[in-house]
């Protein structure tokens, strides 16, 4: 039996070619599997067409955009995800969705192997291959891009000699990846790390330079989750686009950064992310009144090693599934409503309230009411140094001697 391959496909040019391109290099049967994770642009049956057109032996579809916003941009928001402090994980948290749907496609069309469109020297092709490895142990892997000499000029002779159905002039200088979550853009002009980004390069986001006038949002929380905008209910991936549109509409979510990739380079990425950043801050806010303080504290010191393990591919991992335990703990009391002003790049939190806060006015204030006894405190303080007293006592005590 002839042997089958299943291919992440996106229907750009690159994974078009590389269907007929692993086709001759190795004989296998090619089956295009693309994955809607939010991303826009061509519908599902246009992709498929194309998929076909190019040679692939079937074409496996699936609009995964709601399976992506609950089951993978929820965890990264009650994580509070963000690699280095900065970036919300977008690329990171959509590979390992994809690697389902192409472990279940390769099951089902009896592939042995899984092939990707990634270079060499990325993230993105550890994310893939780590996935399969530990959802499909038994599965192979295969780059063209990085295993198959397949270069972009060989792609557009390729395309043109076989005479694709896709377009090979169409230019475009950077190399993007985008979903619900967010999109990420790099190379070409960007690698110069002194370059600013021109405008062309944002779609997520309007300029915030030229602001429309403040927008204000309260967002509902049950949990964690985001279950409301203004008063309306919405799902996790309602919610998100929702944002996207009117945190994006005021420039919200504009990330500029060098990051550290797993394979050891250091490279430049922009992000735009307008609901990720606005529900994140949003996010983080809840929990600065409904979670207990050294369950935050610590929770901090977890959120980041989870965002480290999900952007070096871990996301199937035992660490990560025992720290989502711990943070799914924290998220019982994350319930209760942010009001926030969208405006000129910014989302700021201007009011909280929730029925499992740990705020108490009563503690809190200084006016009448106050419930907190003063006297309580000098006595603490004393034992609170203590240690650090009988410590600096000592040091002087040596340094004299
Ligand atoms: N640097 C990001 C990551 O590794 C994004 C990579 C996405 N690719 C791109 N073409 N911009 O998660």
């Amino acid at each position: 039996m002839t042997e089958r391959i299943v291919l992440a496909y996106s229907g750009g040019l690159d994974t078009s070619v590389a269907i007929g391109w692993i086709g001759e290099a190795t004989g296998a049967e090619v089956i295009a599997v693309a994955v809607d994770v939010g991303q826009g642009g061509e519908s599902l049956e246009t992709i498929r067409q194309r998929a076909l057109g190019c040679g692939a032996v079937e074409a496996y579809v699936a609009d995964a955009s709601d399976e992506f916003a609950n089951e993978y941009c929820m965890p990264t928001l009650k994580a509070n995800g963000l690699y280095q402090g900065h970036y919300p994980l977008v690329s990171a948290i959509s590979r390992p969705v994809i690697v389902k749907h192409l472990v279940k496609a390769a099951r089902e069309f009896g592939a042995t192997t899984v092939a990707h469109g990634c270079t060499g020297k990325g993230n993105d092709q550890v994310r893939f291959e780590v996935g399969i490895q530990t959802l499909g142990p038994d599965l192979k892997c295969i780059a063209p891009v990085r295993d198959l000499a397949l270069t972009r000029d060989k792609a557009i002779a390729f395309a043109e000699e076989k005479g694709l159905p896709i377009e090979t002039t169409k230019k475009n200088p950077y190399s993007i990846d985008q979903n619900v979550w967010g999109r990420a853009v790099e190379t070409g002009y960007l690698e110069d790390i002194w370059n600013a980004p021109t405008k062309d390069i944002y779609d997520y986001t309007a300029t915030p330079e030229f602001p429309p006038a403040p927008d204000e949002v309260i967002i509902s929380f049950d949990a964690g989750i985001p279950v409301a905008i203004d008063g309306v209910k919405v799902t996790p991936l309602q919610a998100i686009k929702e944002l996207n549109r009117r945190a994006g509409a005021q420039g919200v979510g504009r990330i500029d950064v060098v990051e550290d990739r797993l394979v050891g380079i250091k490279s430049r990425e922009i992000y735009e992310a307008p609901g990720a950043m606005a529900l994140i801050t949003a996010h983080k806010h809840l929990e600065d009144i409904t979670v207990e303080r050294e369950q935050a504290r610590f929770k901090a010191t977890v959120n980041q090693r989870w965002a480290e393990l999900v952007y070096d591919g871990q996301w199937f991992s035992p660490l990560k599934r025992s720290l989502d335990a711990f943070i799914e703990d924290t998220q019982k009391y994350v319930s209760g409503d942010i009001r926030m002003s969208l405006h000129g790049g910014q989302a700021i939190v201007n009011g909280r309230r929730s029925e499992t806060s740990l705020y108490d006015f009563n503690l809190a204030t200084y006016d009448t009411g106050d419930t907190f006894d003063q006297s309580m405190a000098k006595g603490f303080i004393e034992l609170w140094g203590m240690s650090a007293k009988v410590a600096s006592g000592r040091d002087l005590r040596v340094a004299g001697e």
